[in-house]
């Protein structure tokens, strides 16, 4: 555990970076600090491997004060990444990612075996090995920054807006590639970025900070999204804050009607082939035998907005819940998908009114879904604007 106790940094310029936080980062865990430019992010960072040094308070590390520990040898149980992946240009892949281990005194074929597993762990090909950083795109050079990181498995993971450089498609590859490492590995993983829908996707705990580095919100993301602190954090998290819980949470929480209860829906039908494959919707209102193609989603391994964009695509309002081989094996109408969005029992209930003109950015169309007992989650804060 990673531990801030009253940690403030005054520059001596007189630049207040951080004042007086305190602030627990759990083992195992991926904890996001986010918060605007300039708002103390990096200093904090650096601060746990003495990059920093504070100027009142102590950052503990599993007990120890950070500031008894000898600055190097700190530094190589703790991996760093950040922007633009910092490699060092003149050194082949492979080397880059042994650099620690090298460091570490390691034999030379020790090290590049280890680096070469780890470029495999990072989804990279083989060959990368041998290029320079230069012959790498963006995205690739920052699967190498986290593969020198990793190289000497250390149980700490400091990560300064690493994925900020690159484009949106390619990041989203990278924030699912971390969290599938992070699934394997259980690092402690200190996070930073200014953006706070890679926040609330990385983050167990999310930090939000303003000026001074001081803590506006500490929450999971589902409580972040649904019950904001205050309205400044309600406009940090923008307009659509009740519809991004859709991307976070699992379509295995959708209750499904069983195949066996019957496929109608008003006056749709699905129709199912002999393996239970779904083929289409027929009207039957209609009286014609024309398919409508049908959506489906995976339970097992898709997300609410996945289920929820496949009843919105389906002519009958409703998905269908596929296993492995794309049998059907239940469905689900927007209503179902839109009720796991408030787990049972209620969940954190906010405070704030829903407005309703806001149920305007929903994308099934507000006049036909039903939010169930949600309306709390899908409305948003007065006055947001959906700037940050
Ligand atoms: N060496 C320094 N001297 C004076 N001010 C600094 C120095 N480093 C950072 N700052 C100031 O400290 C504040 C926090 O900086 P930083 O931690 O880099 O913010 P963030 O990473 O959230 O953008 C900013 O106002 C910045 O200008
Ligand atoms: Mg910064």
């Amino acid at each position: 555990m990673i531990r801030f106790e009253g940690v403030g940094k005054r520059h001596p310029d007189g630049t207040v970076a951080v004042e007086g936080l305190d602030l627990e980062v759990p083992t195992g865990r991926i904890t996001v600090l986010v918060g605007p430019s300039g708002c103390g992010k990096t200093t904090l960072l650096r601060m746990v491997n003495r990059m920093v040094e504070p100027t009142s308070g102590r950052v503990l590390l599993d007990d120890t004060d950070v500031a008894e520990l000898e600055p190097a040898k700190l530094r190589r149980g703790i991996g760093y990444v950040i922007q633009q992946a910092g490699l060092f240009p003149h050194r082949k892949v492979i080397d880059n990612i042994a650099t620690v281990p090298y460091l570490l005194g390691w034999d030379r074929k020790k090290a590049r075996a280890r680096a070469a597993e780890l470029l495999e762990l990072v989804g990279l090909a083989p060959e990368t090995a041998k290029r320079y950083p230069f012959q790498l795109s963006g995205g690739q050079q920052q699967r190498v920054g986290v593969a020198r990181a990793l190289a000497a498995d250390p149980p700490v993971l400091l990560m300064d807006e690493p994925f900020s450089a690159v484009d949106p498609v390619v990041r989203a590859g990278l924030q699912e590639e971390l969290l599938r490492l992070q699934s394997e590995l259980h690092k402690t993983v200190l996070f930073v970025t200014h953006d706070i829908e890679e926040a609330v996707r990385l983050g167990d705990q999310v930090v939000v900070l303003r000026e001074h580095g001081r803590i506006a919100q500490l929450a999971d993301p589902h409580t972040l999204l649904t019950s904001p602190a205050d309205d400044g954090v309600a406009a940090f998290l923008g307009r659509d804050r009740g519809l991004r819980g859709l991307g976070l949470r699992p379509a295995k929480a959708v209750e499904l009607r069983p195949v066996d209860d019957g496929l109608r829906y008003g006056g749709w039908e699905l129709a199912l082939d002999d393996e239970r494959r779904p083929i289409g919707w027929i009207d039957r209102s209609a009286g014609t035998a024309e398919l409508q193609p049908s959506a489906g989603y995976r339970p097992d391994s898709d997300t609410l907005r996945a289920a929820l964009d496949a009843a919105v695509l389906s002519p009958a309002g409703v998905a269908v819940a596929l296993d492995a081989d794309g049998r059907a094996i239940g469905t689900a109408s927007r209503e179902a998908v839109l009720a796991a969005l408030t787990p049972a029992g209620g969940g954190p209930v906010s405070v704030r009114k829903p407005d309703p003109a806001d149920a305007m950015g929903t994308p099934a169309g507000a006049d036909t879904v039903g939010t169930a007992d949600g309306a709390d989650v899908v409305g948003t804060a007065d006055g947001a604007d959906g700037g940050r």
